[in-house]
């Protein structure tokens, strides 16, 4: 059984430290990969941008299954090309990547199938000034989101009219995100706790595996910029009728609706929720796994992850063998001085055998090796991951951890999991 595995980042480090402990005792590549997957297999310098190499590469070393951990490669329709080479592919095609890749298609499918999401209007290039009216007649806060993909940097929380008519104008007219911004959802702002729930489909079954929180901001207490991701939990204690609500009105709807437009779905799929007082709400979808999510949910499994990767892309999703979570997990990133705007990079790391004897798990992301020593290239530099029978303690043996790593700039958050 060979896997490829397509990214570099900490989650494609906890997807392939999972991978190889599977029965399934698979070979793994990695492409472009970093010095951790490096570790349990091949690194195969390919961008994860690059369809026909990666296409070219599996059918070389006659690869079984594709992972692709991001968007980017999912979005370009990575899953179209694999399937049309013959290769098995564990990611949605490009039609159905569009949950994704255009917030407007998203939320116009989730209101075509009845799947709660927060009011919204759509704006195009040319309706910057209908843009400007409405919002002038709108409560604040309200949430204006680019259409296209802007690497969790697209949606901004505007807390005043001043405020909302220049995001529309750096959207819109500056084109701050390139094509990505021109077109823009305006949504009403939802109040409630967040949760990410993560489900995988063969394109017929599907079914929920995890429940995970990120935390967004910067800087401790939600404040600052938001990133990729500065830290994550998992499980998050729902209740029953919670659940209930979440699959229901949520995960199936959006599945049977995928089905009905002709765009079965195959991969993981990511709901970002809010539990408002009328229930879950979709605040996005993505079409893959969470960074940092991941490194919080790969070491809590308690089965085979190889075996359900393997048999959702091929077709028939071995859903029985999930099973829930017996503890929690808390991960915190540590990232470089100047995330998420300008990383510095180019450091030393110190203190990480140390570190590694006290975490369950570290997942290294922006990250090289020079003559033996790991050294600094990225924003988000780390995950370390503490695994116990409560959350505070899985968060005290993270930070446990963290305590002992260092590199010159290193910023983390001290409020994981609290
Ligand atoms: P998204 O990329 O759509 O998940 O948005 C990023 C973050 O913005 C979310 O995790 C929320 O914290 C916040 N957000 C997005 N949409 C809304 C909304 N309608 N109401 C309140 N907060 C939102
Ligand atoms: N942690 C948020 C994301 O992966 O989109």
């Amino acid at each position: 059984m060979r896997i490829l595995v397509v990214g570099k980042g900490g989650r494609e480090s906890a997807i392939v430290w999972k991978l190889a402990q599977s029965s399934l005792n698979p070979t793994l590549y990695t492409a472009p990969g970093n010095p951790f997957t490096g570790r349990y297999g091949t690194n195969v310098p390919i961008k994860d941008s690059d369809i026909d190499a990666l296409i070219d590469f599996a059918l070389r070393e006659g690869i079984d299954v594709i992972f692709p951990g991001g968007e980017t490669p999912i979005a370009l329709g990575i899953a179209d090309e694999a399937e049309r080479r013959g290769i098995p592919v564990l990611a949605p095609k490009r039609a159905a990547a569009k949950l994704e890749s255009s917030k407007i298609w998203a939320k116009s499918f989730a209101k075509r199938y009845r799947v709660p999401t927060a009011d919204f209007e759509v704006f195009t290039e040319d309706e910057f000034e209908d843009a400007v009216e409405y919002v002038k007649a709108q409560k604040f806060p309200i949430v204006i989101k680019a259409d296209g993909l802007a690497g969790g940097k697209g949606v901004v929380v505007a807390r005043s009219v001043g405020e909302a008519i220049n995001t529309l104008d750096q959207f819109i007219n500056r084109g701050k995100f390139g094509e990505a911004s021109k077109r823009v959802v305006i949504e009403r702002f939802l109040v409630g706790e967040e949760v990410s729930v993560f489900a995988i489909s063969d394109g017929h079954r599907w079914k929920v595996f995890a429940y995970a929180r990120d935390y967004k901001r910067l800087n401790d207490g939600d404040t600052g910029p938001n990133t990729g991701g500065m830290g994550s939990i998992s499980p998050v204690a729902l209740d029953e009728e919670t659940r209930r609500l979440i699959e229901e009105n949520v995960v199936r709807r959006t599945f049977e609706g995928l089905a009905r437009e002709g765009l079965p779905y195959k991969g993981i799929l990511y709901f970002g929720l809010m539990l408002t007082e009328n229930g879950p709400f979709v605040l996005e979808y993505n079409v893959r796994l969470g960074d940092p999510e991941t490194q919080a949910i790969m070491p809590l499994l308690n089965y085979d992850f190889g075996e359900l990767v393997v048999s959702a892309a091929g077709g028939r999703l071995k859903g029985e063998i999930i099973r829930e979570p017996e503890g929690y997990s808390c991960c915190v990133v540590l990232a470089s001085k100047g995330y998420p705007e300008r990383p510095i990079t180019g450091f030393p790391i110190e203190g990480l055998e140390e570190a590694e004897r006290v975490a369950d798990a570290i997942f290294l992301a922006g990250v090289r090796e020079e003559n033996g020593r790991l050294i600094t290239a990225g924003g988000r530099v780390l995950s370390v991951v503490g695994v116990a029978d409560s959350l505070q303690k899985a968060r005290e043996k993270a930070y446990e951890a963290v305590s002992r790593i260092h590199f010159e700039g290193m910023h983390y958050r001290k409020d994981i999991g609290l």
